[in-house]
């Protein structure tokens, strides 16, 4: 088992303790993408989410929304279990896919799915480089003409080398994040040492570019929690 696997399927309480305490922001950065959301797309729409665990935080949001369905990629069980529960309230129709997002889009792009809104809340930092570049390949391929992929995403600054980043972005969690004993500490340090691979707002913008994307906004930069929030729309 990898350290993934060990952080989000044996720990997904632990996850639950970092969005109860608003430690990674998601509070401020969501609250953009539930704006952003709302004034932007006023008929039905389906809804792609790519790593989305037990999709509590975006489903709090989609709620003012008129989204019409909902899909949902996670590699771990007991996110998914959860996901379940908090998407019931929506009232919408619900596919829950229990696998690897490499291979949940490859297979949506083979069976020609589209979507009207693709969106990834911090979970594509967990690609390299190379598979990232793939993903955004057929993100693009899954979206409808005019759709928009919303990536939220925690980011290093221009040419910070990952040591220097990981440094920094962990340096908060074992000082202020008070509510973590020393063992959830020394597994989120674990987990984002051995998992963690974001790109630089510039680099996400040259994928996106290079894939094709029509329009690249940055709508939210979260110096503080390394947060960003970017809109591509095809
Ligand atoms: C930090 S959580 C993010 C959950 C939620 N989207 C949010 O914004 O809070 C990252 C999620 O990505 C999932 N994940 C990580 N790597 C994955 C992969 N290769 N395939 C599918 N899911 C993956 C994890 O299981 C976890 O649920």
């Amino acid at each position: 088992m990898n350290e993934y696997n060990k952080m989000f399927d044996h720990h997904w309480s632990l996850y639950q303790k970092i969005l109860q305490h608003n430690y990674m922001g998601h509070d401020q950065i969501y609250s953009v993408l539930e704006d952003d959301l709302i004034s932007h797309i006023h008929a039905p729409f389906s809804f792609l989410d790519i790593g989305c665990g037990d999709a509590q935080t975006i489903t709090g949001r989609l709620k003012h929304t008129p989204i019409s369905a909902y899909t949902g990629i996670d590699l771990s069980a007991d996110a998914l279990a959860h996901a379940q529960h908090f998407l019931t309230p929506l009232q919408i129709q619900t596919h829950l896919i229990n696998n690897d997002f490499e291979h949940a889009l490859a297979d949506l792009v083979t069976q020609r799915v589209q979507f009207d809104v693709i969106f990834s809340g911090f979970a594509l930092h967990h690609l390299a480089p190379e598979q990232r570049i793939h993903a955004f390949h057929n993100i693009y391929q899954l979206l409808d003409k005019g759709g928009c992929f919303y990536l939220i995403d925690v980011y290093p600054h221009k040419d910070e080398p990952r040591d220097t980043y990981l440094d920094r972005y962990l340096a908060k969690p074992m000082t202020d994040w008070t509510e973590l004993n020393d063992t959830e500490k020394t597994i989120l340090d674990d987990h984002v040492r051995s998992s963690d691979f974001p790109a630089c707002k510039d680099t996400l913008i040259e994928i996106a570019t290079e894939t094709g994307f029509e329009s690249i906004q940055c709508l939210f930069e979260d110096d503080e929690h390394a947060n960003i929030l970017m809109a591509f729309t095809k």
